[in-house]
């Protein structure tokens, strides 16, 4: 009987990279760790003392990530690369050009392509991890369905959706994002993408107005943001009037919602409860990382998402709008 017990608790789940043994307590509570597959342009080659070393395409960028406390022991000091950003102790920081390098160039993921550039704030353009959230969106989406995806960024989720042939709505505050996920789409020949700019909340609100309706939404909030009127994002203020409001542009025959964070001490639980408060059940979460060829794991920040199919097996009435 104990035996049993313990068995139903360990619940294997599979992950394209790893078996991973979850023991939960409760049953409808599941924490997943999730992986990006699929990545040939991009690697993580290494990762101490507060840096990280990664392979874009053909080149090697060493950055700092305040998630890597643990010391070198793997000689970091010989590390080779092209590009390295320093922090400046007045806040932000630079790069530091090692070898000779374009400003911009094109990475490939799956049938999906991007274009990198050092951006001053220390990114490079696109999240790595997230493409485990694509993977789950290009299997969720179809074409013709409406997905909103909200803190667009340079399109990285967009880009996959759309590439389903579902339209999508992009929406973001800074045009130069929107500039850049424009040319994304442009890249990857899609034209069923329309780009907004404007605050998440404003541009939410006037959809409801609108009566228009979205059969999947997706959403990446930072830990805060302003709107083009400088409107203040703050995630722990405004994440959950957001979700709620995100929730009534459901269509009846809504497909998924997925909410990913990079929120430092914001456990996954709790945007898996603003979305349970929001839709109820057919909830689940996690966190994101990238394997590292040192074999260890980099977290890279949360996620929560919802599926009809999940609502429509627990619920015989449906889901909810
Ligand atoms: C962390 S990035 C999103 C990452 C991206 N979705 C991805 O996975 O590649 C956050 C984005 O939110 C935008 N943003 C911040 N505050 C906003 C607001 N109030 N309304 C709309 N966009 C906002 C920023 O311009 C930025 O592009």
């Amino acid at each position: 009987m104990i035996w049993t017990k313990l068995a139903l608790r360990a619940i294997l789940i599979y992950n394209t990279q790893n078996w991973l043994a979850i023991n939960t307590t409760r049953k409808d509570y599941i924490s997943v760790l999730i992986l990006p597959d699929g990545w040939k342009d991009y690697a993580l080659l290494d990762m101490a003392s507060g840096e990280k070393l990664e392979r874009w395409g053909n080149v090697v960028v060493a950055r700092p990530d305040p998630q890597i406390i643990w010391p070198d022991t793997s000689g970091k000091v010989k590390w080779d690369c092209h590009l390295r950003y320093h922090r400046s102790i007045q806040g932000g920081g630079s790069w530091e050009r090692i070898k000779t390098t374009p400003e911009r160039w094109t990475i490939t993921w799956r049938s999906l392509k991007f274009i990198i550039r050092p951006t001053d704030f220390k990114h490079m353009g696109l999240f790595p991890e997230q493409a485990a959230n694509w993977d789950w969106i290009m299997r969720n989406a179809e074409p013709g369905i409406k997905i909103l995806n909200l803190f667009g960024y340079t399109g990285g989720a967009t880009i996959a959706a759309a590439k389903t042939g579902a339209s999508v709505t992009h929406v973001d505050a800074a045009k130069g994002m929107n500039m850049w996920a424009k040319e994304n789409a442009a890249l990857n020949g899609l034209s069923n993408i329309r780009f907004i700019t404007d605050d998440v909340l404003k541009f939410v609100q006037r959809e409801q107005r609108r009566g228009n309706r979205y059969d999947a939404i997706i959403m990446d909030p930072p830990s805060y943001g302003r709107g083009p009127g400088g409107e203040v994002w703050k995630i722990e203020d405004r994440l959950h009037e957001l979700v709620r409001s995100c929730a009534q542009l459901l269509s009846t025959n809504a497909r998924f919602f997925l909410i990913n964070a990079y929120t430092t001490g914001f456990s996954s639980i709790v945007v898996e409860n603003i979305l349970r408060v929001a839709l109820k059940k057919g909830v689940t979460s996690g966190e994101l990382g990238i394997k590292c060829a040192n074999g260890l794991i980099l977290p890279c920040g949360i996620y929560a998402r919802w599926e009809r199919a999940e609502i429509v097996k627990r619920s015989p009435s449906g889901p909810r709008r």
